[in-house]
């Protein structure tokens, strides 16, 4: 890309947030991680020196109790559960300069150094909080904030708290904060940024910043006070200068700070615009240069969760359409910002038009074409006379090299923006028709078509390399290059030798059910039943005597089910999984006493029991033949 590179010599910087190490990495963890490297990706390609920093948050509540129910130390723990998220890095392509541990010491350094800073300035003070605590997202709220007596933020209950604790003077930023907010860009999308305001509407407390080691220990000690622990969000935020090595002095940050981006979810926006914000300002620190609250990802319209066991696991994902697929569909489904919903059926329906057949195609035809019309060697073009359908092929790719939609971090945009040039030269191969040029006066046209889409993909492969990096190796490897090159349009493909290879994006059929959600971790105590609520359940051997689909939906099935000397109609969820003749005479699992239920207007008295949690894998059955009408204890 021969683009010019941002003024001035500062490294573009940018983050994504430090995840909890305690959950399982799912989709959500995946969609920051991708959106940051594309934008590292282009920003190197700009010819930028880039830092790209992600990791995990160590501390905390939740990672002690998790570490003590299964018996051993929490950093025990954390060294086992880290491995997950590194994993994920390497399996999403993800090109990182740095990975944050918030256990490292030279993390925790840093941390101490700007407690003992901020205290010695008088910045933090000792006090009584008063108020109450949300365990599962570690975060203090006064009686004031709450809504309804829950969490104002994820609704959960919260416990009272009582205690001598340390708190960090964040109120008297306010008004610098209210300025400082309205500048644009810093707080994107704009809507996130009017909640910013809102909320600084309303006086601004002073945040408390510890915790007395008796209730939690695993944290970072506080400096002047052995007896406490830094508050996780204290410790958290700093990972975005501790790692460009902060050690008390701006000049330590020369060339490092501030951030250029801080990508974050929109659940975490107010510590980001808030907390983190007053502390650099309690520093005598720049603010990050942009904060960008993207939108929320939720599970066939359902919000993820593990107690759900929704949780859609993105190594499934990527084992069965691709890395760069994956990063594809996160990108392109939904605009940055939106919020987004995962279904396996949008994410196939992307798959196998936009990629498969538009991208996929196009790219093994030209590649066909180049052998059989020119013996797998890319031709000089006709200089003769210029064609209108290369005028606009070539006036697309230029319009690629001018947009701005990355820089605007519009990748939505970027990618149809990439798909207008895809659309165009899949058009140009038909109004072309390179198969009826055989006539030697139609050589010149011949050539200029091979030529032309061959650059076309070159250019494709450039401008799709931040986004989807292997295919674009892929697509260079096929033009007979080892790179892919710029964005100019050149002449550097005359004379190379093509070479065909495997299908990018081989069709997926809808059959086999592709995304496996995440196993259910370890049950918590919410999850769990007595043995009494167990009792409740009434199961039967039950026997399928008919079985029929339900008009308009490829899911359901209407089965007449013999139990002992009854008849129970069930409207049951497997016709992704069985056809309906298959399952006529077999012994089945079940729930008797379920209270009846109209499904699509049809009355279903019962439910079977089946594996499989977003889509059926089988249904519970014996290995003996059961008479029908058996109670199952
Ligand atoms: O909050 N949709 O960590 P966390 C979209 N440790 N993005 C999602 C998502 C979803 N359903 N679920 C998670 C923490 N994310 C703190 C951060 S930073 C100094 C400390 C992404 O593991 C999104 O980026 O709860 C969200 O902000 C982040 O994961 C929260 O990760
Ligand atoms: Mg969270």
């Amino acid at each position: 890309m021969n683009k010019k590179p941002r003024s001035g010599h500062a490294t573009f910087y940018i983050t994504t947030p430090i995840y909890y190490v305690n959950d399982t990495p799912h989709i959500g963890h995946a969609y920051t991680t991708v959106a940051a490297d594309v934008l590292a990706r282009y920003h190197r390609a700009l010819g930028e020196d880039v830092f790209f920093l992600t990791g995990v948050d160590e501390h905390g509540q939740k990672v002690a109790e998790a570490a003590a129910k299964t018996g051993i130390s929490p950093k025990e723990h954390v060294d086992k559960m880290v491995v997950s998220f590194q994993d994920l890095l390497m399996k999403l392509n993800i090109s990182n300069n740095d990975f944050v541990r918030t256990t490292e010491s030279r993390h925790q350094e840093t941390v101490k150094n700007v407690l003992m800073a901020l205290w010695k300035k008088g910045e933090i003070y000792e006090g009584v909080y008063e108020g109450w605590y949300c365990i599962p997202d570690e975060r203090f709220f006064p009686e004031k904030d709450l809504i309804d007596g829950k969490c104002p933020d994820c609704h959960r209950e919260v416990s009272p708290l009582s205690e001598k604790n340390y708190f960090f003077k964040m109120g008297k930023y306010q008004n610098e904060l209210r300025k400082y907010v309205p500048i644009p860009g810093f707080i994107e999308p704009s809507s996130r940024r009017n909640e910013i305001l809102g909320f600084l509407e309303k006086p601004l407390g002073d945040l408390c910043i510890s915790r007395p080691k008796s209730r939690l220990s695993w944290g970072i000690p506080i400096p002047f006070d052995p007896d406490y622990v830094t508050y996780v969000w204290f410790d958290a935020l700093v990972n975005y200068i501790s790692m460009r090595g902060y050690d008390g002095t701006p000049s330590s940050l020369k060339g490092k700070w501030p951030a250029d981006i801080h990508l974050v979810g929109k659940d975490i926006l107010t510590t980001h615009a808030v907390y983190w914000s007053t502390m650099l300002m309690a520093l005598g620190l720049p603010l990050p240069k942009k904060i960008f609250a993207h939108g929320w990802w939720t599970v066939d319209e359902a919000k993820m969760s593990k107690s759900r066991g929704n949780v859609v696991d993105p190594t499934a994902i990527i084992k069965t359409v691709g890395v760069d697929a994956f990063r594809y569909f996160l990108l392109r489904e939904v605009p940055f910002g939106d919020d987004g919903n995962f279904s396996q059926d949008t994410l196939l329906q992307r798959y196998n038009s936009d990629l498969a057949n538009d991208l996929g195609n196009l790219v093994s035809r030209v590649i066909h074409l180049t052998q059989q019309n020119s013996n797998g060697i890319i031709p000089e073009p006709a200089v003769l006379e210029s064609h209108p359908e290369e005028e606009s092929v070539k006036e697309i790719a230029r319009n690629l090299f001018d947009s701005d939609a990355l820089l605007c971090l519009d990748f939505h945009r970027a990618l149809t923006e990439i798909w207008k040039l895809i659309d165009r030269v899949n058009r140009y191969v038909e109004e072309i028709a390179p198969w009826k040029l055989k006539k030697p006066s139609e050589k010149d046209k011949l050539n200029t078509f091979l030529y032309t889409s061959a650059e076309a993909i070159r250019v494709m492969g450039v401008v799709i390399s931040p986004f989807m990096p292997q295919t674009a190796e892929n697509i260079a490897q096929q033009l007979g290059l080892s790179e892919i090159g710029s964005y100019a349009w050149g002449d550097s493909l005359i004379g190379k030798t093509v070479q065909k290879g495997d299908p990018l994006f081989p069709r997926i059929e809808r059959k086999k059910p592709i995304v496996a959600v995440a196993p259910l971790s370890v049950p918590t105590s919410q999850t769990s039943i007595s043995i009494e609520d167990f009792g409740k359940l009434d199961l039967r051997v039950g026997i399928i005597k008919e079985a029929e689909r339900i008009p308009k939906s490829d899911k359901l099935l209407k089965l007449r089910i013999g139990v002992g000397l009854e008849m129970r109609q069930v409207v049951a969820g497997i016709a992704t999984k069985y056809q309906p003749e298959a399952l006529i005479g077999k012994s089945i699992v079940l729930v008797y006493n379920l209270a009846p239920a109209k499904i699509r207007g049809v009355l279903s008295e019962g439910m079977l029991l089946a594996a499989g949690d977003e889509s059926v894998l089988g249904l519970a059955t014996f290995l003996e033949g059961i008479p029908s009408g058996t109670k199952i204890k």
